[in-house]
């Protein structure tokens, strides 16, 4: 039987996509301003411990810092600008701590998707502390977060500290054996490279009980063909193009 699924189709890539610096504080508040109900973040963690937000390992294309982030403590990688290589306007915007999101979240009734983002070697260790920070910051609350990870080891971690938590593998290809690894992790959905949909491996998918969704879905014929496939949810950098009731 498929997992009842709480979530909104339209989940609004790394906050609002290009419009504003991604996995800034700034571009959720846009996101949102569109009428986005439900976010995709990527979450890592500092040198020592604390889950925050990046995408890359490195800190030169986001942010004004140099190296791998997850080599810093938090309290350094508090003090760069992960705004002002976008645009002006949003020069000085901080790096936000996966925490700090979670509450913008809890506060507003928003849904969260967070892609667990590990530094190379630290799958696991990522995974059981974003769980662990999740299942406190969430506890009571009718909807939890969306964990996702291309890292099985992190969807482990995570699981280890966090079962209750709903969990999705992250496909840039379909590998040898990736849906008996979704299986053995538990996972309630697949979020694919949106290309690799077709009718024979939603229907493979759903089958299997899973839910199915895409990421990064920024033209409309593509988002069309998935709606028409019967997938589930839409990742996207368009904020501005899809509107989130559709
Ligand atoms: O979580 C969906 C998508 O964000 C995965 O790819 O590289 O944009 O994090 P990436
Ligand atoms: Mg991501």
């Amino acid at each position: 039987m498929t997992t009842p699924w709480p979530y909104p189709r339209w989940i609004a890539h790394r906050g609002a996509g290009k419009l504003a610096p991604e996995n800034t504080l700034a571009a959720f508040r846009l996101g949102a301003q569109h009428g986005y109900r439900m976010f995709e973040c990527d979450a890592k963690l500092s040198a020592d411990g604390v889950p925050f937000l990046m995408h890359d390992a490195t800190l030169e294309r986001t942010t004004n810092g140099h190296g791998t982030g997850g080599d810093l403590p938090w309290s350094a990688l508090a003090q760069l600008d992960a705004g002002g290589w976008h645009s002006r306007a949003h020069a000085g915007e901080p790096l936000p701590t996966l925490e700090n999101l979670a509450r913008y979240c809890i506060a507003n009734g928003y849904f969260l998707n967070i892609e667990i983002k590990p530094t190379p070697g630290l799958e696991e260790k990522t995974g059981q502390v974003v769980g662990e920070l999740s299942a406190r910051l969430w506890q009571g609350q009718a909807v939890q977060p969306l964990f996702s990870s291309f890292k099985p080891e992190a969807l482990a971690g995570a699981r280890a500290t966090a079962p209750h938590i709903p969990r999705a593998l992250l496909l840039d290809t379909l590998w040898d054996g990736c849906f008996d690894v979704a299986r053995d992790l538990g996972c309630v959905a697949i979020v694919c490279n949106h290309a690799l949909w077709d009718r024979a491996l939603v229907a493979q998918v759903k089958g299997s009980g899973l839910r199915t969704l895409s990421y990064t879905v920024n033209d409309d014929w593509a988002a069309q063909r998935l709606i028409d496939l019967g997938t589930d949810g839409i990742i996207t950098d368009r904020v501005d193009l899809f509107s989130p009731a559709g």
